[in-house]
């Protein structure tokens, strides 16, 4: 049979009782083997010496499919059927002790019974005399079990050999002492001088000395045993106390089954009979045995003590087996919470990671958000000013356009002829408009990308000598020194004739309006190695400072140094078309302003656009024709006379400049500036009004009026602002610089006229209350520049009244101005002269002496600086109607 692998064996054994040691003994030698081999599970059945609990118990184990059977029967024959049924069932059968019926059994183990009792009948015939009679008893166990019958045959088969030793009874036991009692006692008194007794078991032949000593027969009858089991009531024990004389040692086999059995299981072939040792134990042999019986009861009990060891190891082994599995358990789980953990973590640290990222990339783009709407703001704002100061551009040549419709309107019986002035004003301004438009548009459309190239083969100078020709006449105007210069007359370049032309022109344009009267303008086409030309246009104007070398191309930010006014555009277009030729534009200032146009030679460049190779005439746009003025005005008028109000006109549109003053020239003198020397001029004439523009030149119209008003000189004059500007910001700045009037263009020229008037009018009116009031004037609670000018005239008049020589020049000299100057600013302020307003001190003063003192006329006359009390006396009543004694009386 082969093992199950990892199965336990169970070895079923029935037992036939438990009442005595000798199958105790039995048991526990087989639970001692089969502990020895784990894997084999022993379990005991004790049938209790009941042959039908016993034949129970087997088909229990057959039923319960045991690996195999151990039977040690009470009897045979009824045992016999139930084992033959286990072998049928296939359980392999070891019958042990007693055997059944016939040899249907897998194995038998145990000794040979014949042997035990033929060992029994040689021991006694050893130890006696053949010729001496011996008389028996022979004390059988139970009939029906077979070592009961073996025994007794192998017993009586020797001792019929001897004639001399005769069995005189022979008493059926059971095998228990009990059975052996009366029948013995009836024997002993029947039967004289019994010489042995042969019991078939150990525990019957204690019964049988027991019955002869109660019959004080026990030193004479020698009783043998079977048996001999070691231990205190065992076999052995008795020889040793000499109650048995000897017993023949019976092994239990109890070891030797379960050995037969696992080998059975385990595969092994084993052998049918399995016969046990057996030998005779008397007084000879009987320590050796017990020795060897306690050193095998020691070991045994070792074996049993290392077994409980190993048991209790086993145990512990177990349950650490387990602890240790339930700890590898909870590392594991631990391992799994811990890698779950760190996972987490990781993935929280990932989250975390991707919200910061999220986070700084929204704060980033929230800062971009903010500063590109700065930007935007910034730009919306530069943007806004720039179309403001555009729609301002706007603004000057439609007032000169309506200006010289006015003027035309107004005189309806004039043939158009003497209007030649006006028309021609009308058509260059249309003209400037136009340009201001097509600046405009073409700005549009370089700022969409729409600007495509047409180059034509041309000659470089002769074309920029065709723009050139359209400035002389406004060189020869302003006295400008205009050159063209070239070292290669016959330079072809392939460029777009319309754009270049725009860029020449405003290039001149340019140049002439920052060049003053006699200054210079040059053009010089300079070749520059082989592959490029340089265009250069030198003035000799203000100049540009470095670092509005960029920002003047830029068409939102206009350049510090340009107060003249100019869409800004001009020039970023200019850049523009000179980048489309794939050129270069560059600025440079020293001693006024020089732009350098980098132009390609060849047309390797243009390769995207259509080129062509015709070198068609030259021809000047229509539409430019309208910007030449070839228009010279007439001479003005010179002023009509001396008490005429003089107007000082600051305006750098000569245009305009010239058409007020056309028009004012019948009411007015009037005096021009172009920004320039205004404040030179006005301290130089005094005006009595000025009319300023705010987009000047050097200062603006806000620091000159500032200016004026701040001085004493020219405090007084009232001041218009004519200016393109309208919004309220200019108007509240103007104001404050001093400004009287402010009006915004297109102006009407009546307004203008009525605003003038109503200035000259209100002057009119403070100079009344000055020369009214001339003497509370130092006491005015209220002080302007007038009064204060009038207190310092006073004073110093008044400290100097008593001097006779005290004269206008000495007083222009302690006021720290000129004699014109006092005498204008006198004039304008108090309508009368500086000498007469002196004069008047002097008699003023001369009036308080009359009322206040006792000195006498010609005291008085010398205290005010009169020479002469004659003409102090006459001039007294020419003033106030009285003579000096007459106004005392
Ligand atoms: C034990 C026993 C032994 C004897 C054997 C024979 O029950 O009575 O004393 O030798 O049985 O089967």
């Amino acid at each position: 049979m082969n093992r199950k692998q990892d199965d336990i064996y169970t070895i079923g054994f029935v037992q036939a009782m438990t009442t005595d040691n000798w199958r105790k003994e039995m048991n526990r030698a087989m639970q001692v083997e089969a502990s020895m081999h784990p894997g084999f599970n022993l379990v005991i059945k004790d049938a209790q010496n009941d042959v039908a609990r016993q034949i129970k118990q087997i088909e229990e184990f057959i039923s319960e499919d045991v690996d195999i059977l151990i039977v040690s029967p009470i009897q045979s024959v009824p045992i016999t059927p139930v084992v033959e049924k286990a072998m049928n069932a296939g359980i392999p059968t070891i019958v042990i002790d007693r055997k059944i019926d016939g040899s249907n059994y897998t194995a038998y183990v145990g000794a040979n019974n014949v042997e035990i009792g033929k060992n029994a009948a040689n021991y006694i015939v050893s130890n006696s005399d053949q010729n001496q009679e011996l008389k028996l008893v022979e004390i059988t166990g139970l009939q029906t079990s077979s070592p009961a019958f073996e025994r007794s045959q192998g017993f009586q088969e020797v001792l019929a050999n001897h004639e001399n030793i005769n069995i005189v009874a022979t008493i059926a036991g059971d095998w228990e002492k009990t059975s052996v009692g009366n029948h013995l006692g009836s024997i002993l008194d029947s039967v004289e001088s019994i010489d042995y007794i042969f019991a078939h078991n150990d525990r019957m032949a204690m019964g049988a000395w027991e019955m002869a000593r109660s019959k004080n027969l026990e030193d004479s009858i020698q009783i043998i045993g079977v048996d001999g089991l070691f231990g205190p009531s065992g076999g052995i024990q008795l020889v040793k106390e000499g109650i048995l004389t000897a017993t023949v040692l019976y092994p239990t086999g109890g070891a030797e089954a379960i050995k037969l059995a696992i080998q059975l299981l385990e595969g092994d072939q084993i052998a049918k009979n399995n016969l046990l040792n057996t030998v005779v134990i008397d007084k000879l042999n009987v320590d050796i045995m017990q020795n060897q019986f306690n050193k095998m009861n020691q070991q045994q009990n070792d074996i049993e003590q290392q077994q409980t060891v190993i048991k209790e190891q086993v145990i512990t082994y177990n349950s650490q087996s387990n602890l240790l599995k339930i700890m590898a358990g909870l590392i594991l789980l631990l391992l799994l919470l811990g890698t779950w953990a760190v996972y987490l973590v990781f993935k929280l640290k990932k989250r975390k990671r991707i919200l910061e990222l999220n986070n700084a990339k929204i704060i980033t783009q929230r800062n971009q958000i903010e500063k590109f709407a700065e930007q935007l703001k910034i730009s919306n704002e530069v943007k806004i000013n720039f179309f403001t100061a555009l729609s301002h551009e706007f603004k000057t040549p439609l007032t000169l356009i309506t200006s010289a419709i006015e003027s035309i309107a107004q005189n309806p019986h004039k043939q158009l002829k003497e209007f030649a002035y006006e028309t021609n004003l009308i058509s260059k301004n249309s003209g400037r408009l136009l340009r201001l438009i097509n600046e405009l548009l073409d700005f549009r459309k370089l700022e969409s990308g729409n600007f495509y190239l047409k180059p034509l083969k041309t000659n470089l100078y002769e074309f920029i000598r065709n723009i050139y020709e359209d400035f002389q006449s406004e060189a020869l105007r302003k006295s400008i020194d205009l050159k063209l210069e070239a070292d290669n007359k016959g330079l072809m370049v392939y460029v777009d004739r319309n754009m270049m032309d725009k860029v020449f022109f405003n290039m001149l344009s340019n140049a002439f309006k920052f060049t003053p009267k006699n200054g210079k303008v040059i053009i010089s086409i300079k070749e520059n190695g082989q592959e490029k030309v340089d265009v250069l246009f030198n003035d000799s104007g203000i100049g540009i400072p470095k670092e509005d070398f960029q920002k003047i191309f830029d068409p939102f930010r206009q350049a510090g140094n340009n107060t003249k006014p100019s869409s800004g555009l001009g020039l970023y277009i200019t850049r523009k078309f000179v980048e489309l030729h794939k050129g270069n534009i560059s600025v440079s200032s020293h001693q006024g302003a020089e732009f350098k146009i980098e132009l390609l030679q060849g047309k390797k460049h243009l390769s995207e656009y259509k080129v062509s190779e015709k070198d068609l005439k030259l021809q000047q746009e229509e539409s430019e024709k309208l910007l030449d003025s070839n228009f010279i005005p007439e001479e003005l008028p010179e002023p009509i006379n001396e008490n005429t109000e003089t107007i000082l006109i600051i305006e750098d549109n000569e245009d305009l400049s010239y058409l007020l003053k056309k028009r004012l020239l019948a009411e007015y003198n009037v005096e021009l500036s172009d920004g320039s020397d205004a404040i030179e001029k006005a301290l130089a004439i005094i005006p009595d009004v000025i009319i300023c523009d705010i987009h000047l030149p050097e200062k603006n119209g806000f620091e000159i009026c500032n200016e004026l008003k701040s001085d004493l000189r020219t405090s007084h004059i009232p001041t218009l602002i004519l200016t393109a500007l309208s919004d309220k910001e200019s108007k509240i700045k103007a104001l404050r610089a001093g400004a009287d009037t402010y009006i915004s263009k297109p102006f009407n020229f009546e307004i203008l006229k009525e605003s003038l008037r109503t200035a000259l009018f209100n002057r009119e009116k403070l100079r009344y209350y000055y020369t009214n009031k001339i003497d509370q004037v130092k006491d005015n609670a209220f002080e302007d520049s007038e009064q204060t000018f009038l207190k310092k005239l006073n004073h110093i008049i008044e400290k100097n009244l008593k001097s006779t020589g005290f004269n206008v020049e000495d007083l222009a000299q302690q006021m720290e101005i000129s004699r014109v100057q006092l005498y204008r600013k006198v004039k304008a302020i108090m309508g009368i002269s500086i000498s007469d307003y002196i004069n008047s001190q002097r008699l003023s003063k001369a009036k308080s002496l009359l009322q206040e003192t006792h000195l006498n006329i010609s005291e008085i006359a010398y205290e005010v600086g009169y020479t002469s009390p004659g003409y102090f006396s006459t001039s007294f009543k020419n003033k106030y109607g009285s003579t000096p004694k007459q106004f005392r009386n």
